[in-house]
């Protein structure tokens, strides 16, 4: 193993990896980014343990290929001790249930091997900036918007359990919005009866600002996700402009993490202006003939409308292994690879319906709850900003 030490500005860089040409590339982009100077490295994690010892407020970056599990270990115990060291881990066999085991000892920066240079100094950019205060000035959220141009088909199940599992995976604020004016069903998915609700917010488009939205939207329990519910009235839902949705949603990308949203199947003109200033569609998809023609006409749509349709991502509903179509004919048939896929599971669907409840409380060892939670893990955090940065970078 390698360490390598940067002191740049005192706060140092160490660097852990087997591979030579890991550390080689690390040290080439730290170069060129040009925030950290002067390496050192040890051999052993003892070794390494000093180091963080000797610089608490550093940047480590450890690549966990070979012995995940000493290296979670390892990050555990620096976690606990060394408040003020970031970490980034790195490994060439990036799993879910990897993923999950590297959240659980409260890292939530990952990227995998090879490494992507662009997304790499993004990321040590973003810590940089964490560590010189600025963090969050430059960052915004992200707007995924869950939909299918047929109804029934599962949207409001995904973006309610979707969103409350970003929450509660990365602990920041993920709002959960109802783009349903006439028939949304997330106040009683989740059993709440909010205060305010979205035509207040179009109608004091000009009053406003972080601090309003998060006092003022309703909290779900004691999680850092907010609801922002459909009017109980029809009338209140009128004269609601597309600009308004516009306006409505980057200030809340701008105050939350995540906004997650839920939009009605119909194809109007507010639907598409929010689909467009997404940054990743979740077209939810079912394994019948039926509804695959209505996603690929879908996805015409979308080509027709202006949508950029590499930021849409396939999410299959109600699967079933057994299905008479099978995910090569969903993929060739839609011309995409599927992103992610939740099981089939009508029983825990209907209880956590019908008592108002996500399904991470009726059944948190249920496959479906276990499959909105991958879905969180895989949307959030690095893997979710490397897609669009990849994707940025392509575009
Ligand atoms: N993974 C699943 N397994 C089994 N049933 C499911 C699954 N997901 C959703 N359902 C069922 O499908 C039905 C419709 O779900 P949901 O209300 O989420 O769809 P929707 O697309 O939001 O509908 P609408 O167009 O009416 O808003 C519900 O009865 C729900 O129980
Ligand atoms: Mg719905």
């Amino acid at each position: 193993m390698c360490y390598y030490l940067c002191m740049d500005t005192n706060i140092p860089v160490i660097v852990i990896s087997e591979y030579a040409n890991t550390r080689e590339v690390l040290k080439l982009y730290l170069n060129e980014l040009n925030l950290f100077s002067d390496y050192l490295f040890a051999n052993d994690l003892l070794n390494a343990y000093e180091l963080v010892r000797k610089n608490p407020k550093s940047l480590l970056i450890i690549d966990i290929s070979e012995y995940p599990d000493p290296g979670l270990n390892f990050l555990n115990k620096i976690k606990d001790e060394f408040l003020d060291c970031k970490i980034i881990a790195l490994s060439d066999k990036p799993s879910v249930d990897l993923m999950i085991k590297i959240m659980r000892c409260g890292v939530r920066k990952f990227l995998s091997l090879p490494i992507i240079k662009n997304e790499f100094s993004d990321l040590v950019s973003n810590l940089w900036d964490e560590f010189c205060g600025n963090a969050g000035k430059v960052g915004k959220g992200r707007i995924i918007t869950v939909y299918s141009n047929k109804g029934g088909i599962g949207k409001t199940s995904v973006a309610t359990n979707l969103a409350l599992e970003l929450a509660k995976i990365t602990k920041e604020n993920v709002v959960l919005v109802d783009l349903n004016f006439h028939s949304g069903d997330i106040t009683a998915f989740l059993d709440l009866k909010p205060s305010f609700n979205i035509s207040y917010m179009l109608q004091n488009l000009d009053k406003i600002n972080k601090d309003f939205l998060l006092s003022t939207i309703e909290k779900y329990k004691d999680t850092s996700l907010y609801v922002l519910a459909d009017p109980p009235y029809f009338k209140q839902a009128d004269n609601i402009s597309a600009d308004k949705i516009l306006t409505l949603l980057e200030i809340l990308r701008d105050t939350f993490s995540y906004a997650v949203v839920d939009i009605s199947a119909v194809a109007e003109e507010k639907t598409i202006s929010a689909l467009k200033i997404s940054d990743l569609i979740l077209l939810v998809c079912i394994a019948n003939l039926p509804a695959l023609r209505n996603s690929q006409r879908c996805l015409e749509f979308f080509n027709h409308s202006g949508i950029d349709t590499d930021k849409v991502q396939i999410l299959i509903n109600r699967f079933m292994e057994n299905d008479d179509i099978k995910s090569d004919d969903i993929e060739n048939l839609l011309g995409k690879k599927i992103f992610a896929k939740i099981p089939n599971n009508y029983f825990t669907l209907m209880s956590a319906i019908n008592k108002g409840l996500p399904v991470c409380d009726i059944n948190p060892a249920s496959n479906v709850a276990k499959s909105y939670r991958e879905l969180a893990i895989i949307i959030s955090d690095n893997i979710y900003k490397r897609n669009m940065m990849k994707l940025s970078a392509d575009g």
